[in-house]
């Protein structure tokens, strides 16, 4: 695996002969990779001549410091699992490379990205479309890769990828769970061993045959702080605390 820390030394090696007349599949992440992760990989290999990934903890999309200060950084184990999946190129970019511009230039969508995260997660979902529309100008890859944990950002990184004629098409990938239901997460890492057991009941609760105001009571009642139970495109979604981890999930109604 190639890794390419910078984005002027990548934009010199996208334009080079090594990517040339091949396809390009990728997967970006913040890091703390996960069987979730390395499903995306994998798929992202399948498909095409050559996989990238990148890991980027992006300031932009946390609207809360602590969360970002505690969101879990595994670079090296991280890489040895790259290199295990046989990913081509890894591009690691600074905070000063992605945004040279101070995040002066940021891009907004103003519908779908003010419901469910986006009401509770001011400016979260600005971020995560400006760093995806910057990682897909740097990649220009044929495919990329999101997992359905993140519904919502899936639908709005596909929204603003045909908006903008990036030419990536955006694939979406099944939620990857734990045995016992938990959606695969890499603030899972943070929770504290009671709140980890607790944790599954967030999928049960999402699948029972109750209403969303039904669900948010029976989480309350678990033990969970809820944020949201709601059901729009389809599915079913909900987002809760527990203890100082928040965590989100949805299932298909
Ligand atoms: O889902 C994530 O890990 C991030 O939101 C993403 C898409 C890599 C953008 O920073």
């Amino acid at each position: 695996m190639v890794t390419v820390k910078g984005t002027a030394k990548w934009l010199k090696l996208r334009t080079s002969l090594l990517f040339a007349g091949k396809t390009v599949g990728f997967v970006p992440t913040m890091g703390a990779l996960h069987a979730g992760h390395l499903s995306l990989l994998r798929r992202a290999k399948r498909e095409n001549d050559l996989a990238v990934a990148s890991i980027f903890v992006n300031p932009a999309q946390f609207n809360d410091p602590r969360d970002l200060e505690r969101y879990p950084r595994t670079l090296a184990e991280d890489i040895k699992k790259l290199e295990a999946e046989r990913t081509d190129f890894l591009l690691l970019p600074s905070a000063g490379d992605m945004y040279p511009d101070g995040y002066r230039y940021r891009l907004s969508e103003t519908n779908d990205s003010k419901v469910l995260c986006g009401a509770h997660r001011p400016g979260h979902f600005e971020g995560v479309l400006t760093v995806v529309l910057k990682l897909l100008n740097l990649v220009r890859a044929d495919r990329a890769y999101f997992g359905e944990k993140d519904y919502q950002q899936y639908h709005l990184i596909k929204g603003m990828a045909e908006a903008f004629f990036t030419g990536t098409s955006i694939v979406p990938c099944p939620i990857m769970r734990e045995p016992d239901g938990l959606a695969m997460s890499s603030r899972n890492l943070l929770l504290e061993p009671g709140e980890r057991k607790l944790a599954p009941a967030l999928y049960k609760a999402l699948r029972s045959p109750a209403r969303p105001a039904g669900i948010k009571k029976r989480l309350a009642a678990l033990g969970f702080e809820p944020e949201y139970v709601e059901e729009r495109w389809g599915r079913r979604f909900a987002a809760a605390k527990l203890g100082k981890v928040r965590l989100i999930d949805n299932v298909q109604i």
